[in-house]
């Protein structure tokens, strides 16, 4: 995991300063009932503001947010119990016609999906981090031809800047704090985000959370299911699949694999395939995305998968088994290949524990039959593999983020205001 130093309020955005966690901390230490703080002492100057509740000016009530900034879908599980999940969109009206049908300045989420004809719409993050912050897996996402792309490409790179600011602004209201609570927040990003991309996010919580701290995704999944040791995590998200290895220590870079093969390769070939196999069929993106999310499938055994869509504009039942079971099966080979390289640079005489503890997570491992379907390819080129799932793919990160939040002593938060 990677946390900024403890900077200033007013020197952190601009410092690319990061520094390693060196320790996990207490994971078995349950801070649970430690919902409030003094000021002062151990605490941060940042968090000890003096608007304390009930006229008590050396305590302050701290609500701690774990949060899943994911490119499909933002999820938050907080210490007062709330969780809330909704899609990573924002949409703003076209035109003053679009504002006053809809009556909002800006949009998020579900509602965003409904109206999406008459509203500007942004997927801020890409690839799980600030879409323009430079890409995981290549830190120059920037157009390489002359000051016109990068002119057009920093245009862009503000406008989902404040898209993101505005969903972690709106994430951070879901969670209901008081308003005079102090909110300290855990953020997962991919496993190989770079340090530009951290303080892409760090810049975009500043408005609303106290205090921050960033680690990998995967890394918040096997965290939040006490899986310190002996095991590899998956998280199959939208725009990456992060892998990491779990082997008793803070996970390090060596430990951590970000590939680009999840949910939006699977929706961008599946449409292929159906195009290619039912040119006269008439469908948008969106609806491949939905079909694949109720009737995803690597299983021939489950019977058809049919879609009701137009032909000419009259509605036809299309059978898409064989096009659904070949884009969700593309993830495999991907995946046992990036689990093959953690498991071969390991240790060899624990290599075989890594293999037989894979866990799934995340919103793309609820393709049925996906956990087989990784064992049988293992089987095939590691020489085996067991593979479970988390209990709560939708959830199984935000879990994981509050449970690091609890859980890590104060020098360890960023102290964004
Ligand atoms: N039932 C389902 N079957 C298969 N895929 C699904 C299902 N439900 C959601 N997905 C896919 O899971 C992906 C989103 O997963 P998740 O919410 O974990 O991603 P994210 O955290 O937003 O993305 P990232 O981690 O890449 O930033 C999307 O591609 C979505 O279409
Ligand atoms: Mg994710």
């Amino acid at each position: 995991m990677t946390t900024t130093n403890k900077l200033g309020r007013e020197g952190a955005a601009g410092e690319a300063a990061t520094r390693e966690v060196g320790s996990a901390g207490s994971p078995g230490g349950d801070s649970t009932a430690d919902t409030k703080h003094a000021s002062g002492g151990g605490r941060s100057a940042a968090s000890a503001r003096s608007d304390a509740p009930h006229g008590d000016d050396t305590e302050q009530a701290v609500i701690y947010v774990g949060m899943d900034l994911g490119t499909s879908r933002t999820a938050i599980a907080c210490s007062n119990g709330v969780r809330e999940s909704l899609p990573s969109l924002i949409g703003y009206p076209k035109d003053v016609v679009a504002r006053k049908l809809l009556g909002e300045e800006i949009l998020f989420g579900k509602d965003v999906i409904e109206r999406r004809l008459s509203l500007d719409v942004y997927r801020p993050l890409e690839k799980g981090v600030i879409k323009g912050s430079g890409n995981p897996a290549d830190s120059d996402s920037k157009g390489a031809n002359g000051s016109a792309d990068a002119d057009a490409s920093d245009h862009e790179a503000a406008k989902n800047m404040r898209a993101a600011k505005e969903l972690v602004k709106y994430a951070i209201r879901m969670a209901r704090a008081p308003a005079d609570a102090l909110v300290h927040c855990v953020i997962g990003a991919p496993a190989e985000a770079s340090i530009k991309n951290h303080q892409a996010l760090l810049e975009a919580a500043r408005e609303v959370i106290d205090s921050v701290m960033i680690c990998s995704e995967p890394f918040a999944v096997a965290y939040g299911m006490d899986v310190l040791t002996d095991a590899l995590v998956i998280d199959i998200g939208a725009g990456t699949a992060d892998l990491c290895r779990m082997h008793g220590t803070m996970p390090d870079e060596n430990d951590q694999v970000t590939i680009d093969h999840a949910g939006d390769r699977i929706d961008s070939i599946l449409e292929d395939l159906v195009r290619k196999a039912h040119p006269t069929v008439q469908f948008s993106r969106q609806m491949i995305t939905d079909a694949k999310e109720k009737f995803a499938t690597v299983d021939d055994s489950q019977g058809r998968v049919m879609v009701r869509w137009p032909v000419n504009g009259k509605p036809t039942d299309v059978d898409i088994t064989k096009q659904m079971i070949e884009a969700c099966h593309s993830i495999v080979p991907p995946i046992v290949e990036a689990l093959g390289r953690l498991v071969a640079s390991f240790d060899p005489e624990f290599q075989a524990k890594l293999r037989n503890n894979v866990i799934l997570g995340g919103g793309g491992s609820q393709i049925r039959g996906l956990g087989d379907a990784i064992s049988a390819y293992m089987d095939e080129h590691l020489g085996g593999g067991k593979v479970v799932h988390v209990e709560e793919p939708v959830y199984a990160g935000a879990n994981g983020t509050l449970k690091i939040a609890k859980d890590m002593p104060p020098e360890f938060w960023e102290q964004l205001r």
